[in-house]
């Protein structure tokens, strides 16, 4: 289905125990062109509290590195910003979490009930920050009429460089469809990038998306949960410039001939493997990241559930790498 549709940068959306440092690198070999880490706390980074920390570690191969914080308090949010420009390129605002502990403390995007102080946040912070600023937000919280294109209107004049609209509202979680409809509002009042987001699983809803958005960009969560390769489908699905896989590659020679059960393994197998390498080189393997990427990695493959049982025998993550990879190579 190779499209007319003009290329847009394709992001890695931010998932909280999912977008941990060596899957985000896997995912831009993928051929994800940007990454956002998982969101992390204001509260507790301007406290200093260690393990918050440790998810926002980056690496050099990753360019542009951009954390995505939240927080209903506006002093802590400001703070966060300073302790974190020496290291970021970019400062992503969460005003989309729908997570009740994070809406109950009017933060994510509880937010989007009260614009005066989600535009406050981002004035305040913008007015400390020597790097650019981005804001992730919903529809509307579900209670009374979306207002995202007026929130997005007030934050375009704010100085904030981007935005991304996932097309739910805070009420709605995951349910229902994402309505691009409301996106393409906001791509025609704003003047600066949106980024839109919700059920972009491959190249035909990448589309699909982009011919009602108009978007300046898609952003890819649950489609590239253990399944990152999702990034190139897309590219190579509408006829976009793309290096051929690294999973092609290394398996030239069966690629053209196996079924296509045969090339998801194939295509899984390069991809767990590489993820346990990046592990290794950069965060060191921790157990669970390891333990959810594996379940995701072998979803829906037949022999999965069997081996799983083995897989999570092994008290070493080591161990429990090779397990996996055994797996997915026979
Ligand atoms: C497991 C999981 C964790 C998530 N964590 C975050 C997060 O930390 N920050 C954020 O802005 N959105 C988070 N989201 C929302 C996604 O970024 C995205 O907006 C949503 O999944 C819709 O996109 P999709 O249909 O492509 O999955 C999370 C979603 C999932 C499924």
């Amino acid at each position: 289905m190779p499209s007319n549709l003009a290329q847009v940068p394709l992001f890695l959306a931010p998932m909280s125990g999912v977008s941990d440092l060596p899957f985000r690198l896997l995912a831009k070999e993928c051929g994800a062109d940007i990454t956002i880490t998982e969101f992390t706390s204001s509260a507790a980074l301007s406290r200093d509290v260690a393990r918050s920390w440790l998810r926002l570690e980056s690496d050099e191969r990753e360019k542009p590195f951009i954390p995505q914080i939240f927080g209903g308090d506006l002093d802590e949010m400001v703070k966060t910003v300073e302790l974190l420009q020496g290291s970021a390129n970019i400062i992503d605002l969460n005003f989309g979490c729908p997570a009740p502990k994070v809406a109950r403390t009017c933060a994510g995007a509880a937010l989007m009930g009260t614009p005066d102080e989600l535009v406050g946040i981002v004035e305040a912070c913008l007015a400390v920050s020597d790097i650019p600023i981005t804001a992730k937000l919903r529809l509307g919280t579900g209670a009374g009429a979306n207002n995202v294109v007026e929130i997005c209107e007030r934050l375009a004049t704010t100085g904030i460089i981007r935005l991304c609209i996932h097309g739910r509202t805070l009420r709605q979680g995951y349910s229902g469809n994402a309505d691009w409809e409301t996106i393409a509002k906001v791509v025609e009042r704003v003047d600066i990038p949106v980024i839109a987001n919700g059920d972009i699983t491959d190249a035909k809803s990448a589309a699909k998306c982009l011919e009602v958005t108009g978007a300046a960009g898609l952003m890819i969560g649950r489609g590239a949960i253990g399944r990152p390769m999702v990034f190139a489908e897309i590219k190579a699905g509408l006829g976009w410039p793309i290096p051929t896989s690294p999973w092609v590659i290394a398996d030239s020679q069966r690629w053209d001939e196996v079924t296509p059960i045969e090339r998801d393994f194939i295509s899984r197998a390069w991809c767990w493997k590489r993820y346990v390498e990046l592990s290794e080189e950069t965060t060191g393997l921790q157990p669970k990241w390891l333990t959810r990427h594996a379940v995701a990695f072998t979803k829906g493959l037949p022999g999965a559930r069997a081996a799983r049982k083995l897989m999570m025998g092994n008290d070493k993550p080591e161990d429990f790498a090779k397990a996996v990879t055994e797996f997915l190579d026979n």
